[in-house]
Protein backbone atom coordinates (compact mmCIF):
# COMPACT_ATOMS: atom_id res chain seq x y z
CA UNK A 1 0.00 0.00 0.00
CA UNK A 2 1.30 3.20 -0.98
CA UNK A 3 2.92 5.21 2.30
CA UNK A 4 0.03 8.25 1.44
CA UNK A 5 -2.98 6.00 1.65
CA UNK A 6 -1.28 4.27 4.52
CA UNK A 7 -1.12 7.20 6.55
CA UNK A 8 -4.38 8.92 5.78
CA UNK A 9 -5.84 5.08 7.26
CA UNK A 10 -3.85 5.58 10.67
CA UNK A 11 -5.42 8.96 10.67
CA UNK A 12 -8.70 7.61 10.19
CA UNK A 13 -8.20 5.29 12.68
CA UNK A 14 -6.57 7.69 15.15
CA UNK A 15 -9.55 10.29 14.73
CA UNK A 16 -12.07 7.03 15.59
CA UNK A 17 -10.57 6.43 18.58
CA UNK A 18 -10.36 10.40 19.64
CA UNK A 19 -14.61 10.24 18.76
CA UNK A 20 -14.56 7.56 21.10
CA UNK A 21 -12.36 9.31 23.73
CA UNK A 22 -15.35 12.66 23.67
CA UNK A 23 -18.08 9.88 23.78
CA UNK A 24 -16.81 7.96 26.74
CA UNK A 25 -16.92 11.51 28.70
CA UNK A 26 -20.05 12.30 27.51
CA UNK A 27 -21.58 8.55 28.39
CA UNK A 28 -19.44 8.24 31.91
CA UNK A 29 -20.84 11.85 33.31
CA UNK A 30 -24.10 11.92 31.79
CA UNK A 31 -24.22 14.54 29.18
CA UNK A 32 -25.55 12.61 26.67
CA UNK A 33 -28.92 11.86 29.31
CA UNK A 34 -28.67 15.38 30.38
CA UNK A 35 -29.19 16.78 26.50
CA UNK A 36 -31.95 14.65 25.63
CA UNK A 37 -33.67 15.87 28.89
CA UNK A 38 -33.21 19.51 27.95
CA UNK A 39 -33.78 19.03 24.36
CA UNK A 40 -31.08 22.11 23.99
CA UNK A 41 -29.26 24.27 26.41
CA UNK A 42 -26.71 27.35 26.51
CA UNK A 43 -23.84 26.52 28.76
CA UNK A 44 -25.32 28.18 31.74
CA UNK A 45 -28.21 26.02 31.38
CA UNK A 46 -26.13 22.77 31.14
CA UNK A 47 -24.07 23.39 34.13
CA UNK A 48 -26.99 23.94 36.28
CA UNK A 49 -28.23 20.95 35.06
CA UNK A 50 -25.34 18.60 35.64
CA UNK A 51 -23.37 20.37 37.78
CA UNK A 52 -19.95 19.90 35.76
CA UNK A 53 -16.90 22.35 35.79
CA UNK A 54 -17.76 24.89 33.13
CA UNK A 55 -14.54 25.70 31.96
CA UNK A 56 -14.33 21.32 31.21
CA UNK A 57 -17.78 21.67 29.73
CA UNK A 58 -17.42 24.33 26.89
CA UNK A 59 -14.27 22.22 25.74
CA UNK A 60 -16.47 19.32 25.73
CA UNK A 61 -18.81 20.76 24.00
CA UNK A 62 -16.87 22.14 21.11
CA UNK A 63 -15.05 18.55 20.70
CA UNK A 64 -18.79 16.81 21.13
CA UNK A 65 -19.51 19.40 18.00
CA UNK A 66 -16.43 19.00 16.27
CA UNK A 67 -17.15 15.14 16.15
CA UNK A 68 -20.53 15.49 15.31
CA UNK A 69 -22.33 14.59 19.07
CA UNK A 70 -24.06 17.87 19.15
CA UNK A 71 -25.12 20.09 16.61
CA UNK A 72 -25.39 24.31 17.68
CA UNK A 73 -27.40 27.05 16.82
CA UNK A 74 -28.36 30.14 18.80
CA UNK A 75 -25.33 29.76 21.36
CA UNK A 76 -27.18 26.22 22.42
CA UNK A 77 -25.74 22.98 21.90
CA UNK A 78 -28.40 19.66 20.91
CA UNK A 79 -27.88 16.26 20.17
CA UNK A 80 -27.19 14.73 17.04
CA UNK A 81 -28.56 11.27 15.88
CA UNK A 82 -25.05 9.94 16.82
CA UNK A 83 -25.02 11.97 20.05
CA UNK A 84 -28.63 10.73 20.89
CA UNK A 85 -27.14 6.78 20.33
CA UNK A 86 -24.54 7.42 22.73
CA UNK A 87 -27.24 7.58 25.71
CA UNK A 88 -27.44 4.93 27.92
CA UNK A 89 -31.01 4.52 27.59
CA UNK A 90 -31.31 4.95 23.97
CA UNK A 91 -32.87 0.83 23.01
CA UNK A 92 -29.72 1.04 20.68
CA UNK A 93 -27.20 2.37 22.63
CA UNK A 94 -23.82 2.46 21.21
CA UNK A 95 -22.27 2.98 24.73
CA UNK A 96 -20.27 0.02 24.89
CA UNK A 97 -17.93 1.18 22.38
CA UNK A 98 -17.42 4.19 24.01
CA UNK A 99 -16.52 2.45 27.68
CA UNK A 100 -14.22 -0.15 25.91
CA UNK A 101 -12.11 2.02 23.51
CA UNK A 102 -11.18 3.94 26.94
CA UNK A 103 -10.81 0.21 28.35
CA UNK A 104 -8.25 -0.84 26.20
CA UNK A 105 -6.71 2.43 26.16
CA UNK A 106 -6.11 1.89 30.13
CA UNK A 107 -4.69 -1.74 29.59
CA UNK A 108 -2.84 -1.18 26.63
CA UNK A 109 -1.00 1.42 29.23
CA UNK A 110 -1.05 -1.45 31.92
CA UNK A 111 0.44 -3.84 29.20
CA UNK A 112 2.64 -2.07 27.96
CA UNK A 113 4.06 -0.64 32.03
CA UNK A 114 4.21 -4.80 32.56
CA UNK A 115 5.59 -6.28 29.68
CA UNK A 116 9.20 -5.97 30.55
CA UNK A 117 8.61 -7.98 34.03
CA UNK A 118 5.55 -10.17 33.35
CA UNK A 119 3.76 -9.01 36.30
CA UNK A 120 -0.22 -10.32 35.77
CA UNK A 121 -1.81 -8.02 38.61
CA UNK A 122 -4.81 -9.45 38.09
CA UNK A 123 -8.70 -8.24 37.40
CA UNK A 124 -7.52 -5.32 40.33
CA UNK A 125 -6.27 -3.64 37.07
CA UNK A 126 -10.05 -2.97 35.93
CA UNK A 127 -11.02 -1.34 39.51
CA UNK A 128 -8.21 1.33 38.69
CA UNK A 129 -10.05 4.12 36.73
CA UNK A 130 -13.30 5.23 38.37
CA UNK A 131 -14.93 6.30 35.92
CA UNK A 132 -14.70 2.83 34.18
CA UNK A 133 -15.51 0.82 36.71
CA UNK A 134 -19.35 1.45 37.18
CA UNK A 135 -19.74 0.87 33.68
CA UNK A 136 -18.57 -2.27 33.37
CA UNK A 137 -22.12 -4.23 34.30
CA UNK A 138 -23.94 -1.87 31.83
CA UNK A 139 -21.13 -2.66 28.71
CA UNK A 140 -21.98 -6.31 28.80
CA UNK A 141 -25.57 -6.07 29.33
CA UNK A 142 -26.22 -3.82 26.66
CA UNK A 143 -23.56 -5.86 24.43
CA UNK A 144 -25.17 -9.64 25.10
CA UNK A 145 -28.54 -9.72 26.47
CA UNK A 146 -30.43 -9.16 23.35
CA UNK A 147 -28.52 -12.33 22.24
CA UNK A 148 -29.52 -13.99 25.33
CA UNK A 149 -32.61 -13.72 25.43
CA UNK A 150 -33.66 -13.65 21.59
CA UNK A 151 -31.25 -16.28 20.43
CA UNK A 152 -29.41 -18.19 23.04
CA UNK A 153 -32.45 -19.04 25.61
CA UNK A 154 -34.07 -20.49 23.09
CA UNK A 155 -31.49 -22.15 20.72
CA UNK A 156 -30.32 -24.81 24.12
CA UNK A 157 -32.54 -27.02 24.91
CA UNK A 158 -30.93 -27.47 28.68
CA UNK A 159 -32.93 -23.99 29.90
CA UNK A 160 -36.42 -25.49 29.39
CA UNK A 161 -35.85 -28.85 30.09
CA UNK A 162 -34.44 -27.22 33.77
CA UNK A 163 -37.23 -24.72 33.74
CA UNK A 164 -40.27 -27.57 33.58
CA UNK A 165 -39.22 -29.11 36.78
CA UNK A 166 -37.75 -25.86 38.22
CA UNK A 167 -34.96 -25.10 40.74
CA UNK A 168 -31.71 -23.39 41.15
CA UNK A 169 -29.81 -21.74 38.49
CA UNK A 170 -26.00 -20.76 39.88
CA UNK A 171 -23.86 -17.87 38.08
CA UNK A 172 -20.58 -18.05 38.65
CA UNK A 173 -18.81 -14.70 38.63
CA UNK A 174 -22.24 -13.10 37.50
CA UNK A 175 -21.42 -9.52 37.13
CA UNK A 176 -24.20 -6.53 37.90
CA UNK A 177 -26.50 -9.95 37.41
CA UNK A 178 -28.46 -9.60 33.77
CA UNK A 179 -27.90 -13.13 32.59
CA UNK A 180 -30.00 -14.19 35.58
CA UNK A 181 -32.64 -11.42 34.84
CA UNK A 182 -33.01 -12.10 31.36
CA UNK A 183 -33.04 -16.31 32.24
CA UNK A 184 -35.58 -16.05 35.48
CA UNK A 185 -37.67 -13.52 33.15
CA UNK A 186 -37.95 -16.50 30.48
CA UNK A 187 -37.69 -19.43 32.49
CA UNK A 188 -40.99 -18.85 35.53
CA UNK A 189 -39.87 -21.90 37.61
CA UNK A 190 -35.93 -21.33 38.74
CA UNK A 191 -34.86 -19.64 41.37
CA UNK A 192 -31.48 -18.24 40.98
CA UNK A 193 -28.51 -17.41 43.30
CA UNK A 194 -25.32 -14.96 41.73
CA UNK A 195 -21.83 -14.98 43.37
CA UNK A 196 -19.14 -12.46 42.31
CA UNK A 197 -15.70 -11.51 43.80
CA UNK A 198 -16.48 -7.14 43.08
CA UNK A 199 -18.76 -6.30 45.75
CA UNK A 200 -19.57 -2.81 43.35
CA UNK A 201 -21.34 -5.89 41.05
CA UNK A 202 -23.16 -7.17 43.60
CA UNK A 203 -24.27 -3.89 44.77
CA UNK A 204 -25.64 -3.17 41.03
CA UNK A 205 -26.71 -6.47 40.61
CA UNK A 206 -29.49 -6.30 43.93
CA UNK A 207 -30.12 -2.76 42.84
CA UNK A 208 -31.09 -4.02 39.12
CA UNK A 209 -32.41 -7.25 40.32
CA UNK A 210 -35.24 -4.97 42.91
CA UNK A 211 -36.02 -2.52 40.40
CA UNK A 212 -37.40 -4.91 38.10
CA UNK A 213 -38.78 -6.91 41.03
CA UNK A 214 -37.56 -10.11 40.48
CA UNK A 215 -35.52 -10.04 44.39
CA UNK A 216 -37.94 -12.56 45.68
CA UNK A 217 -36.32 -15.69 43.18
CA UNK A 218 -32.42 -13.77 42.23
CA UNK A 219 -30.57 -13.04 44.98
CA UNK A 220 -26.67 -12.36 45.35
CA UNK A 221 -23.54 -12.73 47.11
CA UNK A 222 -20.29 -11.38 47.16
CA UNK A 223 -17.26 -13.72 47.51
CA UNK A 224 -15.25 -15.87 45.83
CA UNK A 225 -17.27 -18.76 43.48
CA UNK A 226 -14.32 -21.08 44.09
CA UNK A 227 -15.29 -20.70 48.14
CA UNK A 228 -18.83 -20.96 47.38
CA UNK A 229 -21.70 -23.30 49.72
CA UNK A 230 -24.42 -23.87 48.58
CA UNK A 231 -27.00 -24.89 50.70
CA UNK A 232 -28.44 -27.04 48.04
CA UNK A 233 -27.18 -28.35 44.62
CA UNK A 234 -27.73 -26.82 41.85
CA UNK A 235 -29.97 -27.71 38.62
CA UNK A 236 -27.63 -25.44 36.39
CA UNK A 237 -24.71 -23.77 36.72
CA UNK A 238 -23.88 -20.80 34.25
CA UNK A 239 -20.51 -19.31 33.88
CA UNK A 240 -20.32 -16.08 31.58
CA UNK A 241 -16.91 -14.41 30.16
CA UNK A 242 -16.10 -16.08 33.97
CA UNK A 243 -14.77 -19.54 33.18
CA UNK A 244 -10.97 -18.19 31.84
CA UNK A 245 -10.96 -16.15 34.62
CA UNK A 246 -10.19 -19.17 36.51
CA UNK A 247 -8.93 -21.24 34.09
CA UNK A 248 -5.08 -20.61 35.01
CA UNK A 249 -5.03 -20.84 38.68
CA UNK A 250 -8.49 -22.53 39.93
CA UNK A 251 -9.96 -25.51 37.49
CA UNK A 252 -8.67 -28.35 39.60
CA UNK A 253 -10.62 -27.28 41.60
CA UNK A 254 -13.70 -25.60 40.18
CA UNK A 255 -14.55 -28.58 38.18
CA UNK A 256 -14.53 -31.36 41.30
CA UNK A 257 -16.65 -28.33 43.03
CA UNK A 258 -19.14 -28.45 40.37
CA UNK A 259 -19.86 -31.78 40.08
CA UNK A 260 -20.06 -32.04 43.65
CA UNK A 261 -22.38 -28.88 43.97
CA UNK A 262 -24.58 -30.44 40.73
CA UNK A 263 -27.52 -32.53 40.89
CA UNK A 264 -27.57 -35.73 38.99
CA UNK A 265 -28.59 -34.81 35.47
CA UNK A 266 -28.04 -31.12 35.83
CA UNK A 267 -26.36 -28.91 33.53
CA UNK A 268 -22.96 -26.76 33.66
CA UNK A 269 -23.35 -23.84 30.88
CA UNK A 270 -20.57 -21.92 30.25
CA UNK A 271 -20.75 -18.75 27.48
CA UNK A 272 -16.79 -17.75 26.23
CA UNK A 273 -15.54 -16.03 23.48
CA UNK A 274 -14.22 -18.88 20.85
CA UNK A 275 -10.91 -18.42 20.79
CA UNK A 276 -9.77 -19.50 16.83
CA UNK A 277 -7.42 -22.55 16.14
CA UNK A 278 -6.24 -20.66 13.20
CA UNK A 279 -4.41 -18.03 13.78
CA UNK A 280 -5.54 -16.46 10.33
CA UNK A 281 -8.64 -16.22 11.91
CA UNK A 282 -7.81 -13.30 13.79
CA UNK A 283 -7.04 -10.77 10.72
CA UNK A 284 -10.89 -11.17 10.50
CA UNK A 285 -12.17 -7.58 11.79
CA UNK A 286 -14.68 -8.92 14.64
CA UNK A 287 -11.81 -11.48 16.27
CA UNK A 288 -9.08 -8.37 16.28
CA UNK A 289 -10.92 -7.21 19.10
CA UNK A 290 -10.81 -10.37 20.48
CA UNK A 291 -7.17 -10.71 19.84
CA UNK A 292 -6.32 -7.42 21.61
CA UNK A 293 -8.88 -8.32 24.73
CA UNK A 294 -6.77 -11.04 25.04
CA UNK A 295 -3.81 -9.23 25.65
CA UNK A 296 -5.80 -7.53 28.41
CA UNK A 297 -7.02 -10.45 29.83
CA UNK A 298 -3.15 -11.93 29.86
CA UNK A 299 -2.63 -8.45 32.26
CA UNK A 300 -5.36 -9.80 34.16
CA UNK A 301 -4.05 -13.36 34.87
CA UNK A 302 -6.24 -15.05 32.04
CA UNK A 303 -6.35 -16.28 28.77
CA UNK A 304 -8.99 -17.08 26.16
CA UNK A 305 -10.28 -20.53 25.20
CA UNK A 306 -10.86 -22.79 22.53
CA UNK A 307 -13.86 -24.32 22.17
CA UNK A 308 -12.61 -28.01 22.50
CA UNK A 309 -10.69 -27.16 25.69
CA UNK A 310 -13.58 -26.63 27.48
CA UNK A 311 -15.44 -29.78 26.12
CA UNK A 312 -12.21 -31.69 26.84
CA UNK A 313 -12.12 -30.45 30.63
CA UNK A 314 -15.54 -31.56 31.10
CA UNK A 315 -15.26 -34.56 29.23
CA UNK A 316 -11.74 -35.58 31.17
CA UNK A 317 -14.17 -35.32 34.91
CA UNK A 318 -16.75 -37.66 33.46
CA UNK A 319 -19.34 -34.70 32.18
CA UNK A 320 -20.22 -35.02 28.41
CA UNK A 321 -20.41 -31.89 26.95
CA UNK A 322 -21.16 -30.60 23.26
CA UNK A 323 -20.49 -27.07 21.88
CA UNK A 324 -23.00 -24.66 20.38
CA UNK A 325 -21.85 -21.81 17.62
CA UNK A 326 -23.35 -18.01 17.75
CA UNK A 327 -22.61 -15.30 16.33
CA UNK A 328 -20.80 -16.35 13.27
CA UNK A 329 -18.75 -18.51 15.64
CA UNK A 330 -17.11 -15.61 17.55
CA UNK A 331 -19.38 -16.81 20.99
CA UNK A 332 -19.11 -19.95 22.23
CA UNK A 333 -21.71 -21.69 24.43
CA UNK A 334 -20.31 -25.39 26.25
CA UNK A 335 -23.60 -27.64 27.95
CA UNK A 336 -21.95 -30.28 30.00
CA UNK A 337 -24.11 -32.65 32.29
CA UNK A 338 -23.55 -34.23 34.97
CA UNK A 339 -24.73 -38.06 34.39
CA UNK A 340 -28.04 -38.81 35.61
CA UNK A 341 -28.88 -41.48 38.61
CA UNK A 342 -29.94 -44.52 36.65
C1 LIG B 1 -15.89 -10.69 32.33
S1 LIG B 1 -16.79 -10.59 33.81
C2 LIG B 1 -18.34 -11.33 33.35
C3 LIG B 1 -19.42 -10.95 34.31
C4 LIG B 1 -20.80 -11.55 34.03
N1 LIG B 1 -20.79 -12.98 34.00
C5 LIG B 1 -21.42 -11.00 32.77
O1 LIG B 1 -21.64 -11.78 31.83
O2 LIG B 1 -21.68 -9.78 32.72
C6 LIG B 1 -16.07 -11.88 34.79
C7 LIG B 1 -16.60 -11.84 36.20
O3 LIG B 1 -16.11 -12.94 36.94
C8 LIG B 1 -15.89 -12.52 38.26
N2 LIG B 1 -14.93 -13.45 38.87
C9 LIG B 1 -13.77 -13.88 38.34
N3 LIG B 1 -13.17 -14.75 39.17
C10 LIG B 1 -13.97 -14.88 40.25
C11 LIG B 1 -13.92 -15.63 41.44
N4 LIG B 1 -12.89 -16.42 41.71
N5 LIG B 1 -14.94 -15.52 42.30
C12 LIG B 1 -16.00 -14.71 42.05
N6 LIG B 1 -16.11 -13.96 40.93
C13 LIG B 1 -15.12 -14.04 40.05
C14 LIG B 1 -15.34 -11.11 38.11
O4 LIG B 1 -15.52 -10.35 39.28
C15 LIG B 1 -16.16 -10.58 36.95
O5 LIG B 1 -17.31 -9.89 37.36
Amino acid sequence: MAHETLLQQMRQQAQGALSLNIAFIGVTQGIFEAFARLNKANLTELVKHVHLDQGYLRRWCDAAYAFGYLDQQNQQFFLTEQGDLMRPSHPQTLMPIAIQSVLSAHMAERAASLMSSGERPGESVLAERSTILPWFGSMIETSFAPLFQNVIVPGIPAFAEVDQHGGLAVDLGCGNGWYLRALAQRCNHLRCLGIDGFAENIKQARQHTQQVGLQDRVSFVTGDLLELELNEPADLMAMNRALHHVWEQGLDRLLPWMQHNLKPGGYVVIWEPAWPADPLVLRQPDYRNMAFQNLSEHVQGNHFLKPEEICDAFYSVGMPARTYLFQNGLECITVAQKPPVV
